[in-house]
């Protein structure tokens, strides 16, 4: 078993309410418990799975571990990929966007770019993003030093970035014309149920990267309320909460989302227990948080946020800020302009935002950035615990008591293939209450004698996000 080395010394003196989480077995799912994923049929999983036995599968899930964890590599060049197509903080040039890349290429913008980023990584100064990729080329065995090889990489990862792109693109197409015949809803508009089924697994052979945005907060939010109205979850009864996987805001795919003119940030935990909040789902003296991810990033990220906020809790002006730009090139809906208005009022207070660079303000058409940021209170932060944990592969064996009443998880299981998908599933649900719910926006296919049964779905109507609830029996 893999603990991380800080984890008891962090527990020790930060964890209160949560301490349950930090002594308790984190452990790779055991045969017994994996037994009913690898009962399907025989078609559904990995070959050396056929046939299993217990050291097949303790074989297998070590193995696979590593590999999950390998992927986290790949997806930290795609973001070096995105930062030199659309970062601001290393560059006076444009922002290019992925089709108008030959156009960019032509003008010499691409060449121009590639030359400040090349410049940047050489001399990263206190810019965090590219002090990162500094020891990432290095771990490539790059020097950044040398201009020439250092040019050479970041265009092969362009070029990788961009087929792979390419291909999702047809994939994207052969699901959509799949889904068509049933479903479009009467106007023409997709089934919620169709976008939920062909989202799953769509990254599965891609590196997996830590992006996020404010977009999966507002769709769980619409989640929270649904499941409020229809009345499966009550007034002030989630108490113990997880997210796997909350990302940390580099420099994201999207460009409409893409930012590098604020520090590196972390949204899901903070998004989540404001609406928890606000909803009324939960109060705000009885909440507990546990972070599950598999990127050091991630977890060192709140480590040390909660680091900050033990150190200052009482004094004024600390906390935990997010940055909140909004492109308004891409119009939002009222609803999602008044979730992005009130986003942290619950957990923080509002602060100045850091101004964005001019070309970003003046933006798009002439359509730029506005801008808002909040500082989270310190007291939130503490309440917030990060562990690793790979969802695929592990689970914490919990009492019933510490188990959670609600784990949220957006964009994650679209790295994992049907099979992994049912295992992240189970061992969601090991670590649920009974009737506790696992919220997430790809499809896990439900498993005979497993523990868990999609409950419903709520339409997000916006952004092509549906939310399906997964409850425990
Ligand atoms: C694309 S980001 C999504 C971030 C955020 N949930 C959102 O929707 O904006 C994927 C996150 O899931 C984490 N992750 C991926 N696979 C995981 C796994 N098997 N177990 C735990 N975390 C995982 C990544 O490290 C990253 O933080």
């Amino acid at each position: 078993m893999r603990v991380s080395l800080v984890l008891p010394l962090v527990c020790a003196s930060l964890c209160g309410v949560a301490l349950s989480v930090c002594a308790a077995d984190r452990a790779f799912t055991s045969y017994v418990s994996a037994k009913p994923v690898l009962n399907q049929p025989v078609d559904q999983l990995p070959v050396e799975l056929r046939n299993p036995s217990e050291a097949k599968w303790v074989a297998w899930s070590q193995k696979e571990d590593k590999a999950i964890r390998g992927r986290l590599d790949q997806g930290n060049l795609d973001s070096m990929v995105n930062l030199l197509l659309y970062g601001t903080s290393f560059t006076k040039q444009p922002r290019i966007k992925v089709e108008n890349l030959t156009e960019a290429s032509r003008t010499g913008i691409l060449r121009a770019r590639v030359d400040d980023l090349i410049a940047g990584l050489r001399n990263p100064g206190d810019n965090e993003r590219l002090t990162f990729l500094n020891a990432l080329l290095r771990s490539h065995g790059i020097d950044p030093s040398s201009p020439g090889e250092t040019g050479v990489f970041i265009y092969n990862q362009l070029q990788r970035v961009i087929q792979e792109i390419q291909i999702l693109a047809k994939r994207g197409e052969e699901a959509k014309r799949l889904i068509q015949p049933n479903g479009a809803g009467p106007n023409g508009a997709p089934d919620p149920s169709a976008i939920f089924n062909w989202r799953a697994g769509l990254l599965r052979d891609r590196g997996v990267s830590l992006d996020t945005s404010i977009f999966p907060n507002f769709s769980i939010e619409q989640a929270l309320r649904d499941l409020r109205n229809r009345g499966v979850l009550r007034e002030g009864q989630v108490a113990r909460v997880a997210v796997i996987g909350p990302g940390l805001d580099f420099s994201d795919k999207n460009d409409a989302s893409s930012f590098d003119y604020y520090p590196q940030q972390t949204l899901q935990p903070f998004a989540l227990y404001d609406s928890l909040l606000r909803l009324g789902l939960a109060r705000s003296n009885a909440i507990s948080m546990t972070i599950f991810d598999i990127s050091s990033r991630v977890i060192d990220h709140i480590q040390r946020a909660r680091e900050r906020a033990l150190s200052n809790a009482d004094a004024p002006n600390t906390g935990y800020v997010i940055q909140l730009p909004r492109q308004l090139a891409n119009p939002w809906p009222q609803d999602l302009i008044a979730y992005w208005r009130s986003l942290g009022d619950r957990v923080g207070s509002e602060v100045a935002p850091i101004t964005p660079p001019s070309g970003l303000l003046s933006g798009i058409e002439g359509k730029g950035l506005e801008t808002r940021a909040a500082r989270i209170h310190p007291e939130v932060v503490l309440n917030c615990q990060a562990v690793d944990l790979n969802i695929v592969l592990e689970r914490i064996n919990l009492a019933e008591a510490d188990r959670y009443d609600l784990m949220v998880a957006t964009n994650i299981f679209i790295y994992y293939d049907a099979f992994e998908r049912s295992l992240a599933l189970e061992n969601a649900g090991a670590m649920l209450k009974h009737g506790g719910l696992l919220l997430t926006n790809d499809r896990l296919p439900e498993v005979r004698g497993g523990s868990m049964r999609q409950a419903g779905l709520t339409d997000v109507q916006y952004n092509r996000d549906a939310v399906g609830w997964y409850q425990k029996r």
